[in-house]
């Protein structure tokens, strides 16, 4: 019998996860389909449960709702760490609520770009949903410092004392202290987690702030960004969130499935695709 899967979100006609989600199911044998679920934007519980009382058994959550779903499931902690889900698993009357965005981010950094965060110097912009997401996981593979670098620095500091039990990090705000807040400074991995890359600003950075060697890694996949090419510029090697956005399905559809898709070809085939 079929399994039935969706991606539920406002807008959601955009979104690749049933082509993905159609590999991995190809790939690995497995008997499921996945469509696009577009959710009034009052009436996200109730077509969360009008799926389930229709025998759906999983969903992932996309804007605007992450937090909205966390609010109605189940937490497990990564939902917990990041007060937002994006993997809904329907099983008889429960919802788990499940967060693999952070999962996903680590995975394509360290296995797949083969760069370690272990010892490193890290720097994360943006201080929204995107960071607070991937927070947890960050600070659990211990890298030798965190830097929150946010347009609001209040906000930036209010997420990194949420997170201090992890461990050492800092809190900065670029365009509160335009270069003063991180110049001179230099770091091993740079992530876009500000929705800047989504149009065509890019958050203030100096130059200089690429160690040599250094990642520059931007959540939003598709074309590059301003960040993007900056950061090559800078000498920095560059990479755009379509790996990211291939990891995190896979582990939504490991904790679905049980079985662990192959995401090597999916990726290329979105880049190929663009
Ligand atoms: P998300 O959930 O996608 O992270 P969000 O919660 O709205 O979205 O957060 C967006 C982040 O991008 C914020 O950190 C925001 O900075 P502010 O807190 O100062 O608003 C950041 N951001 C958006 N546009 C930006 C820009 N042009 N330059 C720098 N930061 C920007």
């Amino acid at each position: 019998m079929t399994d039935h899967y969706a991606v539920v979100g406002n807008p959601v006609a955009h979104s690749r996860s049933p082509q993905i989600h159609a590999e991995f199911a190809r790939q690995t044998g497995q008997d499921i389909d996945y469509t696009r679920l577009l959710a009034p934007l009052d009436a996200f519980p109730a077509t969360v449960r009008k799926f389930r009382d229709e025998g759906g058994k999983g969903l992932n959550v996309t804007l605007p709702f992450k937090l909205e779903a966390f609010r109605l499931c189940e937490p497990a902690d990564s939902a917990v760490d990041a007060e937002a889900v994006n993997t809904l698993t329907l099983v008889d009357n429960t919802i788990r609520g499940d967060n693999t965005d952070g999962v996903g981010l680590l995975r394509d950094i360290q296995h797949n770009l083969h760069c370690a965060i272990a010892g490193k110097r890290v720097l994360i912009m943006g201080a929204g949903g995107a960071t607070r997401g991937v927070m947890g996981p960050l600070l659990r593979e211990r890298p030798a410092l965190l830097v929150v670098a946010n347009r609001t620095l209040d906000k930036a500091t209010r997420l990194v004392a949420q997170f201090e039990k992890f461990g050492k990090f800092t809190a900065r705000g670029i365009s509160a202290l335009p270069d003063a807040g991180l110049a001179g400074a230099t770091f091993e991995i740079v992530i876009n987690a500000s929705s800047a890359g989504l149009n065509v600003e890019m958050p203030a950075l100096p130059a200089g702030v690429f160690a040599a060697g250094a990642l520059a890694y931007d959540m939003v996949y598709g074309k590059p960004t301003p960040f993007m090419k900056f950061a090559a510029a800078e000498g920095a090697g560059i990479s755009d969130g379509t790996g990211m956005l291939v990891e995190q399905a896979a582990e939504s559809f490991l904790i679905w499935r049980g079985v662990r898709p192959d995401t090597a070809p999916v990726i290329a085939m979105l880049k190929r695709e663009g």
